[in-house]
């Protein structure tokens, strides 16, 4: 109590622009994204109407696919009112290359559920260069005549990419073909054995295309995601780090498991954060981060510099 009677309330200071939800593992936060989905379907289904997603390629949807496809088994979830929009391919890429995100799609998703074939969009790798810009507003278009994609789901790429927005990707950017970064064409070797394989290229819904989406799921596992997730959500809007475009979003929520909050200030350096269960190690995490923020050894700090 201070000397008025009220009781005094720590301020906590957010550093976080981005709706985060924290889950102990990926496969039970990837449960309640397939839940989340599942029931927009049903809801749908009731008033007769078609329901539009957007969907990712990676390693990070993979447990929501294989979430709904259980349901799909096991619960009788139905997908012949679901129209599906992926984010992404490669250019150039043939539809049954090993490597493909239809053949992705397939072996993950629609090879299980009963989705109509036509229900299916996903950037067409084959397309001939001089027909590309065309064949990117028409998806754009089709997604606007459906009314929108109702759900998007996304993972983040080590340089804060989503889909294929690389950084220097505008806000107002629409489907169209990009040039991959050096990263994500390094991080993409695991599935081309060889760098020299792996396109260049690649077709990309724009961020202007994903920001439309009524409601975003962004998925960010694992330690290697960590500090891409702090520039995501702590960073300010940039080009610079395509994914903090979603702070503009309405409705995006990011969903993480515990290794990858590590970066974010208020794991990383509570202190600043506001308030803190002080013990010894976290004095001692203090001290060297203060040491080393004001360039001063740890026995020359004062009380100023702790203030
Ligand atoms: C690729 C996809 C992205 C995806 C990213 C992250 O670049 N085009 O849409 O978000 O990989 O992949 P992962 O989920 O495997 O980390």
């Amino acid at each position: 109590m201070n000397s008025t009677g009220s009781v005094l309330k720590y301020q906590l200071k957010s550093f976080e622009n981005l709706p985060i939800k924290i889950w102990d593992d990926p496969k039970q936060a990837s449960k309640h994204i397939a839940d989340s989905i599942s029931l927009a379907i049903r809801q749908k289904q009731q008033e007769g109407e078609k329901i539009v997603l957007g969907l990712a390629t990676g390693s990070s949807p993979i447990q929501v696919y294989s979430e709904l496809v259980r349901m799909h088994k096991e619960e009788g979830l139905s997908f012949k009112n679901v129209i599906t929009f992926n984010l992404d391919e490669y250019y150039p890429m043939h539809p049954d290359a090993q490597q493909s995100y239809v053949r992705f799609m397939n072996e993950y998703l629609f090879d299980h559920i009963d989705i109509p074939k036509e229900n299916i969009n996903i950037p067409d790798g084959t397309i001939e260069m001089d027909k590309i810009s065309e064949y990117c507003e028409a998806y754009d278009k089709k997604i606007e005549r459906l009314g929108g994609i109702d759900i998007q789901l996304l993972g983040i790429g080590r340089t804060g990419h989503i889909g294929f927005n690389e950084p220097g990707s505008w806000e107002t950017s629409p489907t169209r073909l990009v040039r991959l970064d050096a990263i994500t064409r390094r991080d993409a070797i695991k599935d081309f054995q060889f760098e020299e394989k792996v396109p260049y290229r690649a077709i990309t819904m724009g961020i202007k295309t994903i920001l439309n989406a009524k409601s975003i799921f962004m998925m960010v596992w694992g330690s290697h995601k960590a500090e891409i997730l702090k520039n995501a959500v702590e960073g300010s809007v940039s080009a610079d780090v395509p994914a903090t475009f979603l702070q503009k979003h309405p409705n995006t929520k990011v969903y993480v498991d515990q290794s990858a909050v590590s970066a974010l200030t208020r794991f990383s350096t509570p202190w600043l954060v506001g308030m803190c269960n002080w013990d010894e190690d976290l004095v001692c995490k203090a001290v060297v981060w203060l040491s080393l923020k004001i360039g001063k050894p740890i026995l020359k700090l004062t009380d100023e510099d702790y203030t």
